[in-house]
C-alpha cells in the first residue's frame, strides 16, 4: 500500500484498509518484525499548545528511526509576526521532509497543509487527535486483539478533538462508540463530522445521555479532560455540568469484567476520573502513552519515507 506524501489531517481522509494498514505496521516494528528507517530525514513540530506525549513521542520517533525531531514553538516563529499558514508551510517544506502540528483551530493547520508540499501531520486541533487515535486502536489491538464488534464507550465532551477522532476511527474499523455526555448541544458531536462518522463507519455510533445504560457490557471504557486546552474560561461551568459523568469504580462496575480503561491524558484524578479506575488493574493509560511512539513512527515511515 503506497502512502506516501499523503497529509494525516483526519482519519476522515483515510479508509479503513489503510488504517488498518498503518496499524498493522505500528504493531510490526514495535514488535521488531519489521524494520524501517527515516536516516537523515527531519521532521518541523509546530506547537501553539502544551504537550508532553506528542512532543517527546514524535521527537523520541525520529531519533529512533535515524531522523530528527526539530520543535518549534509557535510564538518564536514568525507566525506570531503575521507571516501566513501558506508561506509558512512552503518555507519549511524546503527544510523538512513532514510537518506535524499541534494547532488551536483545524482551519489553520489546513492552511498550513494548502502551503506545504511535504506530509502535515495533525498532532491535535479543536476537531480531532488522529494520532492519539491511532494510538488507542493500536492499544486494543494488543488488549483484545480485534476492534470490530467491540463496544466502546466514550463518556465526557463529545463536542471536541479526542471524541470525534475516536468516534471516526473506532467506528470505522467495526466497533459500536457511544459517545456519552451531559445534553447540551456544546457537548455532543458537531453535525457535520457525526454524519460523516455515520457514514464511513462499519460498526456503529451513538449518542446517549445516561450513563448506567450505556455502559452496560461495554469492553472498552474511554474518558477525557473535562476542560481541554483553550476551555479555562469555561473551567466552572464544565465542572458542574460533567459531574455525574465520572469514571469511578461504580461506573465501571457496569461495564464487562475484562473492560478496559483509556484516557489519552494527561488526566485529572478526582473530576473524570477515580483514582482507584485509572490506577486500578483494568486502567492501560500508559500502555497507551507508549503506543503514540510506535503508531507514529507506523505513519512517518508510511508518509514520508523511501518508497
Ligand atoms: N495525549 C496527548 O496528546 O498528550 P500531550 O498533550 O501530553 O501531548
Ligand atoms: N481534549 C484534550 C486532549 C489533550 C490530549 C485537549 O484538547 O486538551
Amino acid at each position: 500500500m503506497d502512502l506516501k506524501g499523503r497529509n494525516f489531517l483526519t482519519l476522515l481522509d483515510y479508509s479503513k484498509e489503510e488504517l488498518e494498514y498503518l496499524l498493522d505496521t505500528g504493531l510490526k516494528m514495535k514488535k521488531g518484525e519489521l524494520k524501517k528507517k527515516l536516516t537523515n530525514k527531519s521532521l518541523a513540530m509546530l506547537f501553539q499548545k502544551s504537550s508532553t506525549r506528542t512532543r517527546m513521542s514524535f521527537e523520541a520517533g525520529m531519533t529512533r528511526l535515524g531522523g530528527a525531531g526539530m520543535f518549534l514553538d509557535i510564538k518564536n516563529t514568525q507566525l506570531g509576526r503575521g507571516e501566513t499558514l501558506g508561506d509558512t508551510g512552503r518555507t519549511m517544506s524546503r527544510y523538512v521532509e513532514g510537518i506535524m502540528a499541534r494547532l488551536n483551530n483545524h482551519k489553520d493547520i489546513e492552511g498550513i497543509a494548502e502551503g506545504a508540499t511535504v506530509p502535515v501531520i495533525n498532532a491535535l486541533t479543536d476537531m480531532y487527535h488522529p494520532c492519539q487515535t491511532m494510538a488507542d486502536m493500536l492499544t486494543v489491538l494488543e488488549k483484545k486483539g480485534n476492534i470490530e464488534g467491540l463496544k466502546v464507550v466514550y463518556i465526557g465532551d463529545c463536542g471536541f478533538n479526542m471524541f470525534h477522532s475516536t468516534m471516526i476511527g473506532f467506528s470505522k474499523l467495526g466497533a459500536n462508540v457511544i459517545g456519552l455526555c451531559p445534553d447540551k448541544e456544546e457537548y455532543k458531536p458537531k453535525g457535520e463530522v457525526l454524519e460523516k462518522a455515520k457514514a464511513q463507519a462499519t460498526g456503529s455510533v451513538t449518542i446517549s445521555h445516561s450513563p448506567g445504560e450505556a455502559m452496560k457490557d461495554a469492553d472498552v471504557v474511554y474518558t477525557d479532560v473535562w476542560v481541554s486546552m483553550g476551555q479555562d474560561a469555561e473551567k466552572e461551568q464544565r465542572l458542574a455540568d460533567f459531574s455525574g459523568f465520572q469514571v469511578n469504580g461504580e461506573l465501571m462496575g457496569k461495564a464487562k469484567p475484562d473492560a478496559i480503561f483509556m484516557h489519552c491524558l494527561p488526566a485529572h484524578r478526582g473530576e473524570e476520573v477515580s483514582a482507584e479506575v485509572i490506577d486500578g488493574p483494568q486502567s492501560v493509560v500508559f500502555d497507551e502513552a507508549e503506543n503514540r511512539l510506535w503508531a507514529q513512527n507506523a505513519i512517518l515511515v508510511e508518509l514520508i519515507g523511501e518508497a
